[in-house]
């Protein structure tokens, strides 16, 4: 088995990872990081630097990587040191937008674009997982704000619904699906915490362990779905 984490040195994907090495004795697994490396070493795992807003990058890794099982790509972004996400449309920041659509939305369509034959190539079932956020979908949004991170995550909502039709036809061993995590403690959420209830929050460790659940369930007849960390689908 073959597995790609883009995103391995974040919260979630560390923990993807170290689930990953339980449940799948003798896997591969590729793991990418950006500005922080991990340091921890396994001979099953393979760090590989990654810019994922690159094209460049994401073609040169899917020339080394030429058949995959599951691909997942759980890079994201909220917020930088300087800025938080907006209350207000006043707020609203043309560069602050566009780091949200780069970092949310573009890597996706890059991988979808790179690695289509990697998927045609593993032969059976084959999963391409992408977290988005229940915050994306536009049915559920009751509260407002937050309207970079939103429209990012809606943007890459509509892009896994059109490739996976599209795959329908061409790729049909891939399941490819958008996650929502839940509300997950890790440097993304940070910021946001203190308002809480200890039951609202999860560790990273639980949020991999649903993943996999989840994962585990969908064939590609449920390619195209949005689904929550319990299984559940969520409205677009
Ligand atoms: N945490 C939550 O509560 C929550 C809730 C809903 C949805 N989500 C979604 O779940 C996913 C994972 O979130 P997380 O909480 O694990 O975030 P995180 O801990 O902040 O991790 C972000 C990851 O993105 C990587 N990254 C940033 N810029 C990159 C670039 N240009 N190229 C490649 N990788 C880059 C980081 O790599 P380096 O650290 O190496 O730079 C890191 O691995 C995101 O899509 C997020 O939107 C999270």
């Amino acid at each position: 088995m073959k597995i790609l984490i883009i995103g391995g040195s974040g919260g979630i994907g560390q923990a993807l990872i170290k689930e990953a090495l339980q449940r799948f004795e003798g896997a591969n697994i590729y793991a990418t990081y950006h500005k922080n490396k991990p340091q921890w070493n396994l001979p099953c795992l393979t760090w590989l630097p990654l810019d994922a807003t690159n094209e460049n990058q994401i073609f040169k890794l899917s020339q080394k990587i030429t058949d995959l099982d599951l691909l997942i790509n759980s890079i994201g972004f909220l917020h930088s040191p300087s800025q938080l996400p907006e209350k207000s449309v006043q707020q609203f920041d043309v560069d602050f937008f566009q780091q949200n659509l780069s970092l949310n939305t573009l890597p996706t369509l890059l991988l979808a674009k790179h690695f289509q034959s990697a998927f045609k190539n593993a032969g059976n079932q084959s999963r391409f997982a992408v977290f988005s956020a229940r915050i994306g979908s536009i049915s559920d949004n009751r509260l407002g704000g937050w309207v970079s991170y939103r429209s990012s995550k809606a943007a890459l909502n509509m892009a896994i619904k059109t490739i996976s039709i599209e795959w329908q036809r061409t790729v049909k061993n891939v399941c490819l699906f958008a996650f929502h995590p839940g509300t997950t403690d890790t440097e993304l959420s940070k910021p946001f915490q203190h308002n809480l209830k200890p039951q609202q929050l999860q560790t990273a460790k639980h949020t991999a362990e649903a993943f996999f659940d989840v994962c585990g369930q969908l064939t590609s007849a449920d390619s195209g779905c949005f689904v929550d960390y319990q299984g559940n689908s969520i409205t677009w």
